[in-house]
């Protein structure tokens, strides 16, 4: 790790060594870039891969060690300098970068890759011990350690949020001997994100495996007993007695930076397709930003692994001035009880809802049209409609819904010709 001294030569300086941080390192060299890098990290631990953190480093007889995304020698190698610290204030006019301890980075152009926070419960009993989120290695561990069996009992986990965090964190506390109920204040899983043939297939999944749900659930405090969490109580009237509480509630995009230093921001740090912020010596990427839509221009805010590689390296190409990236589908995937769904393209709740299969095959697609044409696509078991279903969202392809229907039909056969779609 590196020690500055009082002044240094200017930098591309980037704030956050996530994924999008280190993409845009790793993004730079890769195009020849010779300044100088600095990387600000605040996490303290070599640049890590998140997926795991809610799957394997939560299975029984877990490793504590994360995968990294570069091993430390990488940096070095690569010349990109890590730096230890906590980025406090943007002085934009003076080009400077200042961190909590009072180190000041100029530099030449800035990325803020300063990614999501968890949301936290507004209600009483929030900050007892054994209420957690997960975001962090650091959080993964102790997660970890607090969903082992003690004295060979399991323990009571009680999760708020039916979301990916909430469900893999549930499927992965069932294999650990739990006794795990999930909170939702929505009448099905993933509802931010899927549709309800899909919700329905993972619910199942997760009852089969002794996961309780309560739906339509709010969480209105908790209530301890020698400073930890006993039980979580709902509006209700609902007592649930837990030794843990994983609150998997979604998060919030990590825009304080910016917004102190007057940049556009709006749920997000708005960005363009270079991931320029409304200061073009300012660059953002990843879950803190929000852009339009290469689908259709809406503006999304997007919090998946493969957005925060895209706009890292099109921030890269735009800094080191090399051709844009192609533009990409955004997508997805979460792995629950050893089943993986995977998605492409963004669905909206009023698209037109196509199921491929049957869930209860354990193989089964749900393909989304808007306008007639493919906009998204959710598959289970099928790499084969993944692969093809990507395909058709990135050419917003017409989709013939009676064809797209049939299983035996191969996705890319159901492409309708343009003037039927236009009918
Ligand atoms: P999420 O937005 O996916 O799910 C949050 C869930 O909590 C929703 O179902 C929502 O209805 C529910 N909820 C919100 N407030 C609530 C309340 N007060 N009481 C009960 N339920 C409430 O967010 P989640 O699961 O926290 O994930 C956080 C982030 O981690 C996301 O950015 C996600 O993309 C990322 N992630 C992605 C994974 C993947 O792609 N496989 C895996 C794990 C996390």
């Amino acid at each position: 790790m590196n020690e500055l001294t009082e002044r240094e030569a200017p930098a591309v300086v980037i704030v956050g060594s996530g994924h999008a941080g280190v993409a845009v390192a790793a993004g730079l060299r890769t195009r020849g870039w010779e300044g100088r890098v600095v990387l600000v990290e605040s996490d303290g631990h070599v640049p890590y891969e998140r997926p795991p953190l809610s799957k394997e480093l939560l299975a029984p007889g877990a490793p504590t060690e994360a995968t990294p995304l570069r091993k430390a020698a990488w940096f070095e190698g690569k010349g990109i300098e890590r730096v230890r610290g906590t980025a406090a204030a943007i002085d934009r006019p003076r080009h400077e970068l200042a961190l909590e301890d009072g180190r000041v980075l100029p530099y030449t152009k800035l990325v803020l890759a300063t990614g999501s926070t968890p949301r936290r419960l507004p209600v009483p009993g929030a900050d007892l011990g054994g209420v957690l989120a997960l975001k962090t290695l650091d959080d993964a561990r102790q997660l970890a350690r607090e969903l082992a069996p003690r004295a060979g009992r399991g323990r009571r986990a009680v999760i708020v949020g039916a979301g990916y965090i909430g469900l893999e964190v549930a499927a992965a506390a069932a294999k650990l001997g739990c006794d795990v109920t999930v909170l939702e204040f929505q009448d099905r899983v993933m509802s931010r994100v899927t549709s309800e043939p899909v919700s329905r297939f993972f619910e199942d999944l997760h009852a089969r495996a002794g996961v309780r749900f309560v739906f339509g659930a709010a969480v209105s405090g908790f209530e301890g007993q020698g400073g930890r969490v006993a039980r979580v109580l709902t509006a209700d009237g609902g007592r649930f007695p837990a030794d843990v509480v994983v609150a998997g509630i979604g998060v919030l995009p990590g825009q304080r930076l910016a917004e102190a230093a007057g940049l556009d921001v709006g749920d997000g740090i708005l960005v363009d397709a270079n991931g320029q912020t409304s200061d073009p010596d300012v660059y953002a990427a990843g879950d803190a930003t929000r852009s339009a839509d290469a689908y259709d221009g809406a503006s999304l805010r997007l919090e998946c692994i493969q957005n925060a590689r895209a706009q890292a390296e099109a921030v890269a190409a735009h800094v080191a001035g090399a051709a844009a990236p192609p533009a990409e589908v955004p997508w997805f995937w979460t792995v629950q009880h050893g089943v993986r769904l995977q998605t492409a393209g963004v669905r909206r709740p009023d698209d037109e809802v196509i199921l491929r299969g049957s869930p209860a095959d354990g193989k089964f697609s749900v393909v989304y049209l808007r306008d007639s044409r493919v906009a998204a696509i959710d598959t289970v078991g099928s790499l084969a409609d993944f692969t093809a279903g990507k395909k058709l969202v990135s050419r917003r392809a017409p989709l013939d819904a009676h064809l797209a229907a049939d299983p035996s039909v191969p996705l890319e056969q159901a492409v309708a010709p343009l003037e039927a779609a236009a009918r």
